[in-house]
C-alpha cells in the first residue's frame, strides 16, 4: 500500500528526474542542435536528388554510381565534395578498390543545400565526419577544377 507520504515521495522523484531530463535537452550545445538540423535537411536533400543514383544506403548503382561508403575517399576529397556536387564529375574514380568511369550531373545547389546534403552523406552509410558549415563552401568552390 502507498500512503500519502509514500505518494508525495514518488511524485517529488518523479519531478527531480523530470528536471534532469529538461536539463540535459536544454545543455546541448548550439553547435551540436546546428549539425543535426543540417543533417536533417541534408537527408530531405538527398532523398530526393542523389538516391535515385548513389542509393538508400548510398550503396551506389552498379557500374554507373559508385557507393558513397568509402570513408577514406571522402575524408581524403572532403574540399572537392562542393565542388563535385556542384559542377559534377566525369573522369576516372576509384571507389573501394573499383574504377567508375560514369558521368555525374551538376546540381547547382545553393551554398546551404550543398553543406546540408554534405554534412549527410559524410555522417550516414558508415561516415563520422561531423560538421561542415556553408561557409566551408564558398572557400571550396573557390578551388574547383
Ligand atoms: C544521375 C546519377 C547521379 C546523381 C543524381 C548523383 N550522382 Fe553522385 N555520382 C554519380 C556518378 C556516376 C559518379 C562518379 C562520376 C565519375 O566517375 O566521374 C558520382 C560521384 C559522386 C561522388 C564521389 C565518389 C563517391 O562515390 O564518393 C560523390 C561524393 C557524389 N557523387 C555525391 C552525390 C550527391 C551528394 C548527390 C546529390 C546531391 C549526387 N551525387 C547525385 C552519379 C550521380
Amino acid at each position: 500500500m502507498i500512503n500519502k507520504y509514500g505518494m508525495r515521495k514518488i511524485i517529488l522523484q518523479s519531478i527531480f528526474i523530470l528536471s534532469i531530463g529538461i536539463f540535459v535537452l536544454a545543455c546541448q550545445s548550439p553547435e551540436s542542435i546546428e549539425e543535426a538540423t543540417y543533417y536533417s535537411n541534408g537527408k530531405d536533400i538527398y532523398k530526393s536528388k542523389c538516391q535515385n543514383c548513389h542509393g538508400v544506403n548510398g550503396e551506389g548503382l552498379g557500374e554507373l554510381a559508385p557507393p558513397l561508403t568509402d570513408s577514406l575517399f571522402l575524408k581524403q576529397n572532403k574540399s572537392r565534395l562542393a565542388c563535385i556536387i556542384k559542377n559534377g564529375l566525369n573522369e576516372s574514380i576509384t571507389i573501394h578498390q573499383k574504377t567508375y568511369n560514369g558521368k555525374m550531373p551538376g546540381l547547382n545547389f545553393a551554398d546551404i543545400d550543398i553543406a546540408q546534403v554534405i554534412v549527410y552523406i559524410t555522417n550516414s552509410f558508415g561516415n563520422k565526419q561531423g560538421m561542415y558549415s556553408y561557409k566551408k563552401v564558398s572557400e571550396d568552390l573557390k578551388n574547383c577544377k
